[in-house]
Formats: C-alpha cells, sequence, structure tokens
C-alpha cells in the first residue's frame, strides 16, 4: 500500500532523482492537475504544496504549507527545526528529544518543541539561498531576496531583503494589493488562466478591467 501511495505522488509530484518526501507531504488534491515540481535534492517532510508551484534544486522545507503560483529557487530552507538557546543547559537533543538525533537519548519524553509550522502565501517568489525560520507567515505575492534570512513575518506583496531580512519597498500600491487580494486570480481554473495569462501583464490594465466585476 505504501508502495502504491509513493508511486502515486511520485506521478503527480514529478519529483526529480534524489528528492526525499516525507511525513505528510502532499500536493494541493484540489486540483486533477496540480503541476508541482520538485527539483534534484529537495527535502521536503510534512508539507503541503499548492498547485503551480516549483521547487528548484536542493531545497529543504519542513512542516510548511505553501500556496499556489509560489517560485522556490535552489538553495532555499524553509522551516528548519529549532534546539533550546535559553534555559536549557545544552542545546543537544539527547537532553530534551525523543528522536534520537544521534543514535540515542537520554530523555523519556518530549520535553522541547522542536519544529515549527511555516506559512507561505500563493505567488511568493523566494530567491537562491534564502532562509525561512519556524513559525514566520509570508503573504501572498510577497518576494525574498537571494541570501535573506527571514526572521519576521513579511506583509503580502513585500519585498524583502538582507539579514535579517527587512521590507524594502512593496511591488504594488496599497489599493492595488487590497484588490490582489480579494481578486485571488490564483484560485481561477486552470481554463480561466490559459485564457487570460496576457491580462495579468499589467497591473493597472489588469484591475481596470476587473475592478468592477
Ligand atoms: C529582491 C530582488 C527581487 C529585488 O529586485 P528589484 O525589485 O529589481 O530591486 P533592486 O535591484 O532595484 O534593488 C533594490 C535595493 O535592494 C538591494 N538588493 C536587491 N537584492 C538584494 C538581495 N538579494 N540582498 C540584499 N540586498 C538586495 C539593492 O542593492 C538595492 O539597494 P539600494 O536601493 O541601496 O541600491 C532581487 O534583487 C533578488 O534578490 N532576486 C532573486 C534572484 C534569484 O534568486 N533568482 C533565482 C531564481 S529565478
Amino acid at each position: 500500500m505504501k508502495k502504491i501511495i509513493k508511486n502515486w505522488l511520485k506521478q503527480l509530484l514529478n519529483y526529480k532523482s534524489n528528492a526525499q518526501i516525507r511525513g505528510n507531504s502532499i500536493p494541493d488534491l484540489g486540483s486533477n492537475n496540480p503541476f508541482v515540481k520538485i527539483g534534484e535534492n529537495c527535502y521536503i517532510d510534512n508539507c503541503t504544496i499548492g498547485s503551480y508551484t516549483y521547487l528548484s534544486k536542493n531545497v529543504s522545507m519542513m512542516n510548511t504549507e505553501i500556496g499556489k503560483f509560489c517560485s522556490v529557487a535552489q538553495g532555499v530552507s524553509i522551516c528548519l527545526g529549532k534546539h533550546p538557546s535559553s534555559k536549557f543547559v545544552s542545546t543537544h537533543p539527547a537532553f530534551f528529544s525523543v528522536h534520537k538525533q544521534n543514535g540515542m537519548t537520554f530523555s523519556d519524553k518530549q520535553y522541547f518543541i522542536e519544529m515549527g509550522k511555516t506559512t507561505i502565501g500563493n505567488d511568493v517568489w523566494i530567491g537562491v539561498n534564502a532562509i525561512v525560520m519556524d513559525d514566520i507567515t509570508i503573504g501572498n505575492g510577497a518576494i525574498i531576496g537571494a541570501g535573506a534570512v527571514v526572521t519576521r513575518d513579511i506583509p503580502p506583496y513585500a519585498i524583502a531583503v538582507g539579514v535579517p531580512a527587512q521590507v524594502i519597498k512593496y511591488r504594488f500600491e496599497p489599493d492595488q494589493i487590497s484588490f490582489l487580494e480579494k481578486f485571488e486570480w490564483w484560485n481561477k481554473e486552470h481554463d480561466w488562466l490559459q485564457e487570460h495569462f496576457t491580462e495579468l501583464h499589467d497591473i493597472e490594465d489588469f484591475i481596470n478591467k476587473y475592478a468592477n466585476c
């Protein structure tokens, strides 16, 4: 049964060799054509991946819900896991975790929450080698610059760069962002997007066309 599910996921996700898909990682099953692509040497554990989203090679992503139409560049790490940085005498998991990271543990139960949960919206572009920490929310349409380390939530349509990542600007004006957040083009049917894709080439024309619909 396990093998059947794995083969089915393989076909569905169209993922490249050496990619490891673990835990409850699933593509968006709301669609017959998820068009999700996972590059070489990716490590995906316990994630939900929206339709049309693709991960380039060497991406590590754990405990993450990522929306539709996201572009994740190579070397990106999302939701890394945590060790205690205060109170506990040692950072080593043998003293707080049952997961036996080094093959053994002193712990009779879990004393520290090791994994957070990260949420990434739709149409998010994450640049090469960016790191997105645990428990972060990245809004729809945001861009994370190459090499950024995201330690705080990033609002919709913000462009954030640097270490730690700071918002340097927004892709669109506030009223345009509100429009897009309400319109949710990413939830349109595949055929609608095929027919109308050129309308997504200019934000002003797009809003002019659909503002009164
Ligand atoms: C974030 C990004 C999209 C910004 O592009 P942009 O909107 O055209 O912005 P600009 O190039 O005008 O840069 C704006 C400022 O941010 C700085 N900046 C841009 N990208 C940066 C980055 N990744 N890290 C740190 N600073 C960055 C620029 O130096 C500039 O600073 P200044 O105003 O002091 O001169 C782009 O630089 C980036 O990082 N793209 C990711 C590329 C990538 O990973 N591609 C791989 C897969 S497709």
